[in-house]
């Protein structure tokens, strides 16, 4: 009787201390480290004469059709089909009622051969001095062969617009990548935030690259057809192949994907900016020269003075490669970018940095490691709440497969990781807060796995703006 009572006594001690380790833990900064591990399709490009990838029937009938914003401020749409047996022409015709098209938009059609292949034709219209917040119908194509769309374009410039973006990287072509685009397009997202590497087209024999562009095009139409996907370029677009003779970086990608890049005075289509509701949103190319006097980190410090916090409190940056990772695939690969502008994005208080590259998930807490230098000896990334939240979203579904080994233990900065394939959305509700979703695909259904309400990094009220840190604003 005595020896129960004290086995029990033991056991109630040891449950009681159980209890408080596991309450220290909740309570700290640990992050988490999801084992959730499913059953996923092989990651195999789906075949070509799937009916996800379906040719239009009828002769020269436009493919591949997808929009843009084509202005800095969302008031126009870059329109891009491509027409493969004539080059037909390249007019929109658009309107605000269904089948009646009260305006017309002239565009341009080019091709282009890589190697051995012959691209279709293809065309882009910039569809300008359109109304805010209104639903357009629009045709491409001529007679019988012309397809209708629609979209909506986005509120006006305001600090306290909602919007909705989805943010999608890395999304290929399998079974995997088609399972996050329906789930994407079951989720209210406005406007696709893209962080670099599309088609992995270049995974194919050179002669066919530019088929599995075109299929590309076919499969994502679904969505990009109706709605504006803001690009950024990955390492899979570069397609440099001088074995057979192919030396121009980014030839496939620039011919098929347009960019509003004059409007931000960008030299280059592949680092721009546009502002769409209440987000500025800064794309970055990973894989074109940004150390200090070049092109895109001049353009940059300029971009950066544009921003205006407020009539767009958010502020977004697109690039490929992460600047933060503890996945143990493409580790330190965005080190030389962060030495470079990690400081601007503490200085100007940058909401979001959204990257692609490594196939999984991360979200990091809000970190910055810009006292260090070679010589400081502070070699560690501190909590810094003026920095932004660094989010990995390199999981669309491509035919590499998933980067499964994160490192371990998990470091500090990481707040959340997991090895699946998924999507984020980020819903903007006013100038002081969002809500974000990290949507992995769970066999057929969309399930919201990290969920976290952000609050703006330069609004605290919508009468108050924080207090910038002046120490940190030595640009
Ligand atoms: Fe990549």
């Amino acid at each position: 009787m005595l020896l129960a009572f004290g086995v029990r006594l033991l056991l109630y001690r040891l449950l009681f201390l159980i209890c408080i380790i596991l309450r220290s833990v909740g309570q700290g900064n640990a992050g988490i480290t999801s084992t959730f591990i499913r059953s996923e399709w092989p990651s195999v490009d789906i075949p070509l004469d799937n009916e996800i990838f379906s040719i239009p029937k009828v002769h020269n009938a436009p493919q591949q059709v997808h929009i843009t914003q084509g202005d800095y401020d969302g008031k126009a749409i870059i329109i891009s089909w491509v027409t493969i047996d004539e080059p037909g022409n390249s007019k929109v015709q658009y309107g605000t009622s269904k089948q009646k098209y009260d305006f017309t938009a002239d565009g341009t059609v080019k091709n282009y051969t890589f190697s051995t292949y012959k691209s279709g034709y293809i065309h882009h219209c910039l569809v300008d001095g359109l109304e805010y917040n209104t639903k357009y119908y629009y045709k491409v194509g001529v007679g019988d062969s012309s397809r209708e769309f629609w979209f909506q374009t986005p509120p006006n410039i305001d600090p306290d617009a909602s919007y909705t973006f989805g943010i999608i990287g890395d999304l290929g072509q399998t079974y995997n990548s088609l399972s996050t685009l329906e789930h994407y397009m079951q989720s209210g997202g406005q406007t696709v935030l893209y962080v670099g590497d599309l088609s992995y087209a270049d995974r194919y024999e050179y002669n066919k690259i530019g088929i599995r562009w075109d299929a590309w095009g076919r499969f994502i139409e679904r969505s990009t057809a109706y709605q504006p996907w803001i690009w950024s370029a990955g390492n899979h677009e570069i397609e440099y192949m001088p074995n057979v003779g192919e030396v121009l970086p980014f030839k496939s990608y620039l011919h098929r994907f347009a960019t509003p890049n004059i409007a931000s005075h960008s030299t280059s289509p592949l680092w721009y900016a546009v502002r769409r509701a209440s987000a500025h949103i800064v794309v970055l190319s990973s894989y074109s020269p940004f150390v200090k006097y070049t092109l895109q980190w001049s353009w940059l410090q300029e971009e950066l003075k544009r921003v205006d916090r407020r009539k767009t409190p958010w502020l977004i940056i697109l690039l490929h490669v992460p600047i933060y990772s503890s996945n143990s695939v493409h580790y330190m690969e965005g080190e030389s970018m962060r030495a470079v502008f990690e400081r601007w994005f503490v200085c100007y208080r940058v909401d979001f940095v959204f990257a692609g590259h490594v196939h999984a998930y991360e979200r990091s807490y809000r970190i910055s490691n810009i006292h260090y230098n070679v010589s400081s000896g502070d070699r560690y990334p501190v909590p810094d709440e003026s920095a932004p939240v660094y989010i990995t979203v390199g999981d669309g579904g491509n035919q590499e497969g998933l980067a499964g080994r994160f490192w371990d233990p998990q470091p500090d900065y990481s707040a959340f990781r997991e090895a699946s394939y998924g999507h984020s959305t980020l819903e903007i509700r006013n100038r002081t807060h969002a809500f974000y979703h990290w949507n992995r695909n769970d066999d057929g259904k969309k399930a919201e796995t990290d969920s976290v309400t952000f609050y703006n990094q330069y609004w605290t009220s919508n009468k108050r703006r924080r207090r910038l840190k002046k120490s940190h604003c030595k640009l």
